[in-house]
């Protein structure tokens, strides 16, 4: 049985994880309304992944007997200055998700919710994933600059990505 405490912060969790596929989707928009395809890809598959990692807390929530709780969804941002407006956002909020999967082990801790924080340590895994992969692409982003051909490349590049779901490990 999940305490309340810790069943509250995984369903804040929750919301954080499809408040992120809801962001990723917004700049998924974003990039078909400037017509770059394989970035807006990229972001589908991201908000596919987030949706995911929402899904992976959900059925933990149900599987130690809490309850889920779904709460409104927080508009996100629905423009932005350019594409590396957009990646420099997805860093600073991969860093901000990375810092709350770290309040969420320190409760965890404190609760001495064991099971929990071992749920959680595939979390702190993917979270070094998502910070090494956005700010690769932002450093890509930059180095393309405003140059067309290094951005169509980019695009092209990025439009191979594919969703794979992350194992129940
Ligand atoms: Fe669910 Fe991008 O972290």
């Amino acid at each position: 049985m999940l305490g309340e405490k810790i069943e509250d912060a995984l369903n804040s969790q929750l919301n954080a994880e499809l408040y992120s596929a809801y962001l990723y989707l917004a700049m998924n928009a974003y990039f078909e309304s400037i017509d770059l395809g394989g970035f807006a890809n990229w972001m589908r598959i991201q908000a596919q992944e987030e949706l995911s990692h929402g899904m992976k807390i959900h059925d933990y929530i149900i599987q130690r007997g809490g309850r889920v709780i779904l709460e409104e969804i927080e508009k996100p941002q629905t423009e932005w200055e350019s594409p590396l407006d957009v990646f420099e956002h997805v860093y600073a909020h991969e860093q901000k998700v990375t810092g709350l999967i770290n309040d969420l082990v320190n409760l965890s801790i404190e609760e001495k919710d064991h099971a929990t924080n071992n749920f959680l340590q595939w979390f702190v895994e993917e979270q070094v994933e998502e910070e090494e992969s956005s700010s690769g692409i932002l450093n890509k982003v930059k180095l393309a600059g405003k140059d067309a051909s290094s951005i169509l490349m980019l695009d092209n590049e990025f439009g191979q990505r594919m969703f794979n779901p992350p194992s129940s490990e």
